[in-house]
């Protein structure tokens, strides 16, 4: 949420900070801007859209300079407008601040620094932090210990740069709630709120850690705490391509990434399901291993797409593994005071690992005494980071802000997670390895599914005009419906909602008549013959029925205007395959009706505020 980057160095900083806010704009793309010292002052750009917007704005040789940052804004406090935009400069335009989260305490501390006699142009949180900082610099020691003065009075997350026409040659940035990384160049110094604005300059990085802050100079850097003590931090070397973060060829990163799935899918089993062994082998889980067996309760705390995937494990782990597990919002879960016993185990899922919601969760129930795993993309994020263990899902970096290879990836590590626990215990009443076998076979599968791409466009021109869907699954894959509903929602803007297919008889049943689509996922499992009876309730009320179901279903085709095939698999490997149709569907249909695919409106790859 809003993309953070900035540059110390001897080179232009000002194209380094634009095409690293254009690897970051998935985070925030409401407007963009920029500052550089320039001849002891410090310039500033800034425009209201994509980044795009800031690059054809910039006056040729204008805005030279090699200390500069930049930040592409995600709206919290005051509408996307130029004034609004970061940096927010005080009001000697002296010292600007970029900044990610929310300062919770602006307010008041507004109000002191009017009385004061500064001069607010924005209504920004952000701006509190440049007056602040100019009004402690007044006092003497320089702009680093005005810094650590001002963020002792602040309330709230923070990912900041700051810099100072007083001291040109560096930059300041803190860290409290919101993720910054420095990466070590030659002779340079970038600084960005995700590894992925770095990469192109070097692969070498140290991550800030909360109450953290850092100097940061041509000449070096030095780290410290809120409370002065100098810290020695580690380099760490970055484990994906430059490659990973282009779109290869796809018209968007959403469609790209839906084509990988079969890659992620196997990378997320690689190494960990040994089928000739008879084994699940789960690294980061190993440590956590006996507490996880014997867990009395699973929690699996998650938002948005990542909660589905809670969802879909909970019929998994109770299912196969025999452990009472609930699914909670984090959102929810951290206000409602939740009681946490001995035994308790909290599984965080997060594609980001940054998301504020899930973090705060994830602290509330570590300090509550349960022990604290984690499902998470992003490798060195801040939950992968806070967890007591726990498995990456391994599916390189998700540009899209619509999620989808990380939701098959999640659901692809839970099933991993389930076995090896089900094992375990000696609960599987299946063969154990036929069961690996299917996994395996998984990547496979998702490439049929997706050798289906053309038929689905086909459809999804049929029914982009309609103004309302349906969507509806039972058992693991009601999850599922919940999550194409979402799919569409975000990036068509088409109104969606996803039922158990048994409770659209108790109210949205009223909503069907022909012109409304109904998707309905009738895989050949188990309770099969129950969804294709609420799939006969839809066909009685002429809804237009879009089914998902399994290739050897001959039933189907009599009452569904369109069905879209998917290979059978093992029950609650299903959502699996059952989801790529989905997302293709929201895919077409939204480049359909024109709207921006990778960027919705209003929408942000990782929300870092609350
Ligand atoms: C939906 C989507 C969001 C995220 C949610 C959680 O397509 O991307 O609903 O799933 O914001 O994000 P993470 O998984 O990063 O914690």
């Amino acid at each position: 949420m809003c993309g953070i980057v900035g540059y110390v160095g001897s080179r232009e900083a000002a194209p380094i900070i634009v095409e690293g806010l254009k690897r970051l704009e998935y985070r925030g793309y409401d407007s963009a801007g920029l500052a550089v010292q320039r001849g002891g002052r410090i310039v500033t750009l800034k425009k209201v859209g994509k980044v795009s917007h800031l690059e054809s704005a910039l006056p040729a040789g204008a805005i030279t300079g090699s200390v500069g940052m930049g930040h592409t804004r995600w709206a919290t406090h005051g509408e996307p407008s130029e004034v609004n935009a970061h940096p927010h400069l005080d009001c000697s335009g002296s010292i600007a601040v970029i900044h990610n989260g929310v300062i919770e305490n602006y307010s008041s501390l507004k109000k002191k620094l009017i009385a004061g006699g500064h001069q607010f142009l924005s209504e920004t949180d952000t701006e509190v932090l440049s007056h602040l900082i100019e009004e402690l610099h007044k006092a003497g020691g320089g702009l680093e210990q005005a810094v650590r003065k001002a963020l002792h009075q602040v309330k709230g997350t923070y990912g900041i740069v700051v810099m100072s026409s007083h001291e040109p040659r560096k930059l300041i940035v803190a860290r409290k709630g919101s993720p910054l990384v420095i990466g070590f160049g030659e002779g340079e110094y970038l600084i960005a709120s995700d590894p992925s604005a770095l990469i192109r300059h070097t692969r070498k990085v140290t991550y800030m850690e909360d109450g953290e802050y850092a100097v940061i100079s041509a000449e070096g850097i030095s780290t410290k705490t809120l409370d002065d003590v100098t810290i020695q931090k580690s380099v760490e070397e970055l484990s994906f391509e430059l490659d990973q973060i282009e779109r290869g060829g796809f018209e968007h990163f959403m469609l790209k990434e839906i084509h990988e799935q079969p890659e992620t899918i196997r990378n997320a089993l690689r190494g960990r399901l040994q089928v000739e062994e008879g084994e699940v082998k789960l690294g980061g889980l190993e440590q956590m291993r006996e507490k996880l067996i014997s867990a009395r309760r699973i929690i699996l705390l998650g938002c948005g797409t990542s909660w589905h995937a809670g969802l879909v494990g909970e019929y998994m782990l109770e299912q196969i593994a025999g452990i009472p597990t609930e699914v909670e919002y984090a959102s929810e879960f951290r206000y409602r005071s939740p009681v946490i016993q001995q035994g308790d185990v909290v599984i965080a899922i997060s594609q980001s690992g940054e998301t504020a919601d899930t973090l705060a969760a994830l602290r509330e129930a570590k300090a509550k005494g349960a022990t604290v795993l984690g499902i998470v993309n992003v490798v060195g994020s801040t939950i992968a980071r806070e967890t007591q263990g726990g498995v990456y899902i391994h599916a390189g970096p998700e540009i899209g802000v619509a999620s989808t290879k990380a939701f098959t990836s999640q659901l692809t590590v839970l099933a991993l997670v389930t076995l090896m626990v089900a094992r375990a215990k000696g609960l599987l009443h299946v063969d154990y390895k036929l069961l690996m076998k299917e996994l395996d076979a998984l990547p496979e599968k998702v490439g049929k599914v997706l050798d289906g791409a053309a038929r689905i466009r086909e459809i999804a021109g049929e029914l982009k005009n309609a103004r309302n869907f349906l969507y509806l699954g039972r058992g693991a894959n009601f999850p599922v419906a919940l999550e194409g509903a979402l799919k569409l929602k975000e990036i068509s803007y088409i109104h969606a909602e996803g039922y158990p297919a048994a409770e659209m008889k108790h109210g949205p049943i009223a909503l069907i008549d022909e012109h409304m689509p109904v998707v309905c996922i009738v895989p050949k499992d188990a309770i099969y013959e129950k969804v294709m009876s609420n799939v006969q309730e839809v066909k009685a009320r002429r809804g237009r029925i879009l089914a998902v179901a399994n290739e050897d279903d001959d039933d189907i085709g009599h009452l569904a205007e369109f069905v879209i095939r998917v290979p059978r698999t093992f029950g609650f490997f299903g959502p699996i395959l059952n989801v790529i149709p989905l997302q293709l569907l929201a895919y077409y249909i939204a480049v359909a009706r024109g709207t921006n695919v990778d960027q919705p409106r209003n929408l942000a790859k990782s929300v870092t505020v609350e």
